[in-house]
């Protein structure tokens, strides 16, 4: 593979250490963003869902890239076919971000993205991980500053990933052929429920944080309180439902298979992020 890997959100949570690890590799990356600026020594590009316009720019000279969809929309379908289309139209490789358990059912809509991606005809692996670890320092921090994390969780238990484990996967997906035509399942090392999580974030930051179950309603009268959009509050309830069914417990070998190393644990995230956790 001899082109340059284009990493959309290259400055979010998994785009950075993606545009990092894939620097380490000695590949060639165009980062990209609405506003374009580079990443860590990789070029810059801009890239706007919203802006087809700002496509060919972004895919010149490109043979593989990392799909995703930035926090905050709720359509996969409508942010990203186009994307995957123009991908296609040139036999890039895509390695897209779904999410994990969409699987479960062909209605879901990031897993009709998935059906798209594999009927367009161009090289692909879907990489599917479970809640990220990083929401303790970016969605659930505000909770985290009043040593209270209030979620609709009940006693559901999930196995978090660190971002750092979903582009250190990406990476190796998108340096190697060994997995195309393949989906991945991504977890951490373990199901924990968030009393366990609060527990392990309370040691990291020196000092005591609880985890109140909360129902939809409750949740997403805080969110909208802190001037997250309804719709999306709603959106945010509605996905804890999993968590409460236990279907994102579940642990897989989907880090180690791609990237030969273990992923990390809460406990290791939490350590390593204590700073961003405490500021
Ligand atoms: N959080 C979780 O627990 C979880 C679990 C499973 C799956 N996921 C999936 O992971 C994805 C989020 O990953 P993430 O946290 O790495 O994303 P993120 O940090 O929210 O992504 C932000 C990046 O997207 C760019 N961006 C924002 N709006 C854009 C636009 N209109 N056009 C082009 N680029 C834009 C931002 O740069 P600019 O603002 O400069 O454009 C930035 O680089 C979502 O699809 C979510 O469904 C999340």
């Amino acid at each position: 593979m001899s082109g340059a890997i284009l990493v959309l959100g290259a400055t979010g949570n998994v785009g950075r250490p993606l545009v990092e690890a894939l620097l380490a590799r000695g590949e060639r990356v165009k980062a990209a963003s609405r506003t374009g600026k580079a990443v860590d020594g990789a070029e810059g590009v801009v890239f706007d869902f919203a802006d087809p316009a700002t496509f060919a720019s972004a895919f010149a000279g490109v043979d593989r890239a990392f799909v995703m969809l930035p926090t905050g929309s709720t359509d996969p379908v409508g942010r990203l076919l186009p994307v995957i289309a123009a991908a296609a139209e040139r036999k890039v490789k895509v390695v897209l971000l779904s999410v994990f358990g969409v699987d479960a059912d062909d209605s879901i809509p990031y897993r009709q993205l998935e059906l798209a991606l594999e009927r367009s005809g161009t090289a692909f692996v879907i990489l599917r991980p479970n809640w990220f670890a990083d929401n303790f320092h970016t969605f659930w921090k505000a909770g985290l500053d009043h040593g209270r994390i209030a979620l609709p969780a009940a006693e559901g238990k999930s196995s978090f990933i660190d971002a750092r484990d979903i582009a250190e996967s990406a990476a190796a997906a998108l340096a190697s052929h060994s997995f195309d035509g393949k989906a991945y399942n991504l977890t951490g090392p373990e199901a924990l429920g968030y009393a366990d999580a609060a527990a392990i974030l309370a040691a990291a930051v020196g000092k005591p944080v609880a985890y109140t179950p909360i129902d939809d309603d409750a949740f997403v009268a805080i969110l909208t309180g802190a001037g997250v959009p309804q719709d999306y509050a709603r959106f945010l309830a509605s996905i804890f439902h999993p968590v409460r069914e236990g279907w994102t417990a579940a642990v897989s070998d989907g880090v180690e298979t791609l990237t030969g190393k273990p992923p990390r644990s809460l406990a290791t995230y939490a350590q390593d992020n204590a700073a961003r956790l405490k500021a």
